[in-house]
This record gives structure tokens, C-alpha cells and sequence, in this order.
């Protein structure tokens, strides 16, 4: 370790083949929760997808497991309304918990404020103990809104690490994704909560998907991370 900022392709970036052995494991629904209560039991390490609403966020979970409908997507803006669980790992051995989140700025008018968000996405983010991070989904054409920056502070103040995940990077021009990349770098510099890796994917191309399957294999319990040879 050099202590030096962390870029793209550096050479501690997570295991690919750790990513895809687990994403060949069997992911299910696990619940959809509408209070606090309804979530299930905080037992094994998690990783849970934020962003605005539309940003592809179930669509991503889609990609990740290879599976298209396992996650509902929509055209329509605010389409998931429940925390939804996914439980991904070897039979009888999850390894790590996938938490699609409601999408924020969702109306465009005067409740676009973060405190809008539901009590209960924040009552989440801010309690949850196996909360290992936070995939905070900026769609590639945007960049960072005013509500993503006041979402990354929120989580910076609840000491909540998390990621940002470009979405959708297929809808860009040539040239437009290295310049996305610098400002969504120079954006995260103060949030001390940002991880410095940024992840570029695209669920239409696949683009990204084996790296953010390797970062999130990264998170996962590493004993149920047998993918190596069961010799040793
Ligand atoms: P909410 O649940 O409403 O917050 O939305 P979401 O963030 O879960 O978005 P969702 O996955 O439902 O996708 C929204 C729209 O974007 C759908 O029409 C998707 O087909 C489209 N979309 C998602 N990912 C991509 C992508 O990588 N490329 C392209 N071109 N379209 C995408
Ligand atoms: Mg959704």
C-alpha cells in the first residue's frame, strides 16, 4: 500500500474471478420490506443500491446475477416502493445480501429534496449494522446531481461507506466517459466516505458488470468464498 488515491485499473482492484464465481451462485428474492420490522435478519454482510430514481438500479441487480427479471424494472420513475433482499451464494451458504433500495428525486417539482426520501431508506442506511456499502448509482449521462451530492454527505455524517457506479454508460458518446469519470472524481474529493474507486457499467452491454461482480465479492464473508480448488 501507498497510500497513493486510488484510480480505475490499480492493482489492488478486487478478484474477477472471486466476482464470478459468485455471481454463478444462486441469488433469490428474499423479501420486500415496507417498515423497519419487515427487514431480514442482519446476519451476513450486505451491500445495498442506491441512486435517483430511474438510474437502473434494479436493472443493475438484473445484469449482476444474469437474471432479467429478478428485480422489476420500469420505464416509469419510482418504480420499486419497497426495500427489496436478494440473497446471493452457494446453496445453504449466502455469502452476501443484495438490498435494491426506491429510487429519490422522483418528483420534479418541490419534494425533490433528499428529505423526501422515505424514513424508512434512511432509518435503513443509518442502522443497519452489516451495511458494508453503499452502491450509489449515477446515471453517466447526468453526473452528479444536487440530490446525489446531499445523499453522499448523509452518508459521509453516518460514517456509511459507499461506492459511486456509473449506469448506462452505452448511452454515451465516444470521448464523454473519461470526461464524466474526471468530474465525478473531482465531486467525491471532499466526501470522506467515497470510496475512490468509480465503476463504469452498462446493463444493456454488460460493460463494468464483471468488475462491480469482483468488488462486490470483495464485501462477501471471504469463508463462503470457495471458488478456489477444494484441495486446500
Ligand atoms: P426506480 O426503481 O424507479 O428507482 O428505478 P431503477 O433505478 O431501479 O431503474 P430501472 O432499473 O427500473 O431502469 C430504469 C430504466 O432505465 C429502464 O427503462 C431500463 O431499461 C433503463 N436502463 C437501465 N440500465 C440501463 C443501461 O445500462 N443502459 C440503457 N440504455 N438503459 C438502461
Ligand atoms: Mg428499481
Amino acid at each position: 500500500m501507498t497510500g497513493a488515491p486510488r484510480e480505475e485499473h490499480d492493482d489492488d482492484a478486487p478478484d474477477i474471478e472471486a466476482g464470478r464465481w459468485l455471481f454463478a451462485q444462486s441469488c433469490t428474492f428474499l423479501r420486500g420490506a415496507v417498515d423497519m420490522a419487515g427487514l431480514p435478519p442482519g446476519d451476513i454482510p450486505e451491500v445495498a443500491f442506491a441512486g435517483r430514481s430511474n438510474v437502473g438500479k434494479s436493472s443493475l441487480v438484473n445484469a449482476l446475477t444474469g437474471r432479467k427479471t429478478l428485480a422489476r424494472t420500469s420505464n416509469t420513475p419510482g418504480r420499486t416502493k419497497e426495500l427489496n433482499f436478494f440473497l446471493l451464494g452457494a446453496e445453504g451458504r449466502p455469502a452476501i445480501m443484495l438490498a435494491d433500495l426506491p429510487g429519490y428525486g422522483y418528483a420534479r417539482e418541490t419534494r425533490t429534496r433528499v428529505e423526501q426520501w422515505t424514513d424508512l431508506v434512511m432509518s435503513y442506511l443509518r442502522g443497519r449494522a452489516t451495511l458494508r456499502r453503499v452502491l450509489l448509482l449515477i446515471d453517466a449521462r447526468h453526473g452528479l446531481k444536487a440530490n446525489d451530492a446531499e445523499v453522499m454527505s448523509l452518508l459521509d455524517e453516518a460514517a456509511v461507506s459507499y461506492q459511486i457506479v456509473l449506469t448506462k454508460i452505452d448511452k454515451l458518446k465516444a470521448g464523454e466517459l473519461e470526461e464524466r469519470l474526471g468530474a465525478v472524481r473531482d465531486g467525491i474529493r471532499t466526501h470522506v466516505a467515497a470510496h475512490p474507486r468509480i465503476i463504469a457499467t452498462s446493463s444493456e452491454t454488460g460493460a463494468g458488470i464483471a468488475e462491480l461482480r469482483a468488488e462486490i465479492a470483495s464485501l462477501a464473508a471471504a469463508d463462503t468464498l470457495r471458488y478456489k480448488s477444494p484441495a486446500n
